[in-house]
């Protein structure tokens, strides 16, 4: 194994089990996807890799609710990158399921009542059945790219910011954007990049952008004309917007919905179980 990942979650179990005398105890080494069995010592806990954590280490994870640490051979290190590129602090945060990254301190995904995996599959179903080619204009940590690429054709996802690549390269959840050879990565910002592709290139579009108070640009009238532009007859967007129910989701998905329409698309629907939109072409 060439690192593990762990959370607060593993360490308070292993702490508990070394406080009740346990010598032995099943953890997961990826968040929660595979699990071993690592021996309880009164030094520390030593992993199946060769690897040993010392309760020092074990204590330091466990008081870090909101980032998760990486165990490899330079011994343990918090999976968090700042961005030269966009001056923000990129953490990976676990959650009792799939991580989500913190954007400077902003969950990437929703947490609240639901987990990150639970909420891509929320957006994906909106525009269901997923087929032909996609577009992923915001990749993060690429749980949308991926779950699209179990029945798409092509999968092409864009990521403005490299740091977060970086991370997603850490995160167990993110190994398909890496590994599937249907998903192409673009490094770059989709408010660019738009412009380079086909009229009507793309079957099904993927938009969940920063919040409108991060990248307005990515909620523009503009940028919604280029969405058009790119979508095949027939075609569906899934537009995140945030909460549809909150004062300012209200207001966002009130301008989205007019500037969508301006922009061409026949029909937008609110699709307040997944935070976002859907409009048709
Ligand atoms: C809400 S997250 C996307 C989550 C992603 N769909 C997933 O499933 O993990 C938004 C991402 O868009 C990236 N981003 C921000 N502005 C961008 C731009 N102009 N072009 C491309 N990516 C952008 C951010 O760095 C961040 O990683």
């Amino acid at each position: 194994m060439a690192h593990m990942i762990l959370s607060y979650l593993q360490a308070q179990a292993l702490i508990a089990a070394h406080q009740a005398g346990e010598t032995q105890l099943v953890v997961s080494p990826d968040l929660s996807l595979t699990r071993i069995e690592v021996d309880i010592t009164q030094n520390g806990v030593g992993f199946p890799g060769g690897q040993v954590l010392t309760w020092e280490d074990l204590e330091t994870i466990s008081d870090s609710e909101r980032v998760c640490f990486l165990v490899g051979e330079g011994g343990l290190r918090k999976v968090q990158i700042f961005s030269e590129t966009t001056n923000r602090l990129y953490s990976l945060m676990p959650t009792q399921g799939a991580p989500t990254m913190l954007v400077s301190g902003i969950p990437m995904h929703r947490i609240k009542g639901i987990d990150p995996h639970q909420d891509t599959l929320r957006k994906i179903k909106t525009i269901a059945p997923i087929q032909g080619h996609v577009l992923d204009t915001a990749t993060g940590l690429g749980y949308t790219a991926i779950q699209a690429a179990r029945t798409a054709e092509r999968v092409v996802t864009i990521e403005l910011d490299p740091a977060a690549l970086e991370i997603a390269r850490l995160n167990p959840w993110s190994r398909g954007l890496f590994e599937n050879p249907i998903i192409i990565q673009i490094i770059g910002d989709c408010y660019e990049e738009i412009g380079k592709f086909d009229s009507e290139e793309f079957k099904r579009i993927i938009h969940d952008p920063p919040a409108f108070s991060l990248a307005g640009d990515l909620y523009s009238g503009e940028f919604y004309r280029e969405l058009f532009r790119v979508l095949g007859r027939g075609g569906r967007l899934f537009h995140y917007v945030g909460d549809l129910e909150s004062k300012s989701g209200r207001s966002v998905a009130r301008g989205a919905i007019r500037r969508l329409g301006e922009a061409g698309f026949s029909r937008v629907v609110r699709r307040p179980e997944a935070f976002g939109l859907v409009a048709y072409k």
